[in-house]
């Protein structure tokens, strides 16, 4: 089907595009070159890097526990000060079953392996953000990201753009779905915790993202040999209400803001990274924050990671809800999703940016 004859709705990725540049993965496969200057990034001599020590790590968060009985209150003010301290935690005993998330592994790692011209076949389509790419080039000038991905929309369903899901590896895009139900599951128990955490109805964020859409990034960071030059993907917060990050391999590059440096994050085997996106701190008023973060790239060997992002639908309006838009003070503008959205893809990632036009002076 061609897009022009599609109804009027679609999917996340197509509220705007970005530019062509060379996949990081094939510059970077051509070893001894010089890294192209637009991947320099001076900034990165200058920035502190805080070092995770025993009292600096995000907090982690049992699932298991959140949803027993006799462990859920205690569990769930854990993840209320996770939420308003942090914005970002471990989430570990999700319950998301180990075969799916091991196939999942298992084809991403076969598909960034295929050869360019096969990885192509699901190439962004000019003016779109879906298919595999990189996202947010919009001028020949702008520093670019250490890394290629495959962003595809998976929820609801009748938004997704076949032609863009790999059919090679061939059960790649069954396991995607798969996982897809399995972290939708995860993020509405969460979203239903917080809900209640924030002294609303249990049902209330819940019943707010509920048919909202879920997309996902699928990143590839390449090793490069000047690691500490360059940035994998550069600092912003996640425009979505709540992002599950999946690490696909043993290496690790995330970092998050705190107190002025960047602190890194050390996963622990099986679990997600969680973080609170601009929706949800502009929901709640600022209640709980969506934190900057980053990634850095390794020299060793390329890492793979999976941002399962859960965002609101079309109809919908990003704005304070009113039980917490304390004494009448709202603290962000109210702006319909799509021209939202609008907004997001046509900047380049800049940090918080995208939360800062949506402030109230
Ligand atoms: C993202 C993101 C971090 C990572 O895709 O939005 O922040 O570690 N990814 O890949
Ligand atoms: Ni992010």
């Amino acid at each position: 089907m061609q897009r022009e004859e599609m109804d009027g709705e679609y999917g996340i990725g197509r509220f705007g595009g970005s530019m062509r540049v060379e996949s990081v993965q094939a510059l970077a496969a051509r070893q001894r070159e010089e890294i192209p200057a637009r991947y320099i990034r001076p900034e990165m001599e200058d920035e502190q890097l805080l070092l995770a020590g025993d009292n600096e790590a995000i907090p982690f968060i049992d699932f298991s526990k959140l949803v027993d009985p006799h462990f859920s209150e205690e569990e769930a003010a854990k993840l209320h000060l996770a939420c308003a301290e942090w914005g970002f935690f471990q989430l570990i005993n999700h319950g998301v079953p180990e075969e799916i998330i091991n196939k999942l592994k298992n084809y991403l790692e076969e598909f960034f392996q295929l050869p360019l011209e096969e990885k192509e076949k699901v190439a962004q389509l000019p003016g779109e953000v879906e298919g595999y790419g990189n996202a947010f080039v919009q001028s020949e000038e702008q520093k670019l990201d250490w890394g290629d991905m495959l962003y595809l929309t998976v929820l609801p369903p009748h938004l997704r753009l076949m032609q863009l899901w790999p059919s090679n590896p061939p059960s790649f895009s069954e396991t995607l779905s798969n996982y897809s139900i399995e972290v939708k599951r995860v993020a509405n128990y969460l979203l239903s915790v917080m809900s209640k955490n924030l002294g609303l109805e249990q049902e209330n964020l819940y019943d707010i993202f509920k048919d909202g859409m879920q997309s996902m990034r699928m990143n590839y960071y390449p090793p490069c040999l000047n690691p500490e030059k360059v940035l994998g993907l550069s600092p912003h917060s996640d425009a979505v209400g709540l992002t599950i990050l999946l690490q696909v391999n043993e290496m690790k590059g995330l970092q998050i803001r705190r107190n002025g440096g960047w602190l890194a994050i050390e996963p622990l085997p099986g679990a997600f990274v969680v973080n609170i996106g601009d929706i949800i701190e502009i929901l709640c008023n600022g209640k709980y924050k969506s934190i900057e973060h980053r990634a850095v790239v390794s020299n060793e060997k390329e890492r793979i990671s999976v941002a399962a992002f859960h965002t609101l639908n079309f109809g919908d309006i990003v704005g304070p809800i009113s039980e917490l838009a304390e004494e009448g003070k709202p603290c962000y503008r109210s702006l319909d999703f799509q021209d939202y959205m609008k907004q997001f893809f046509a900047s380049k990632l800049d940090g918080k940016s995208l939360l800062d036009r949506m402030k109230l002076t």
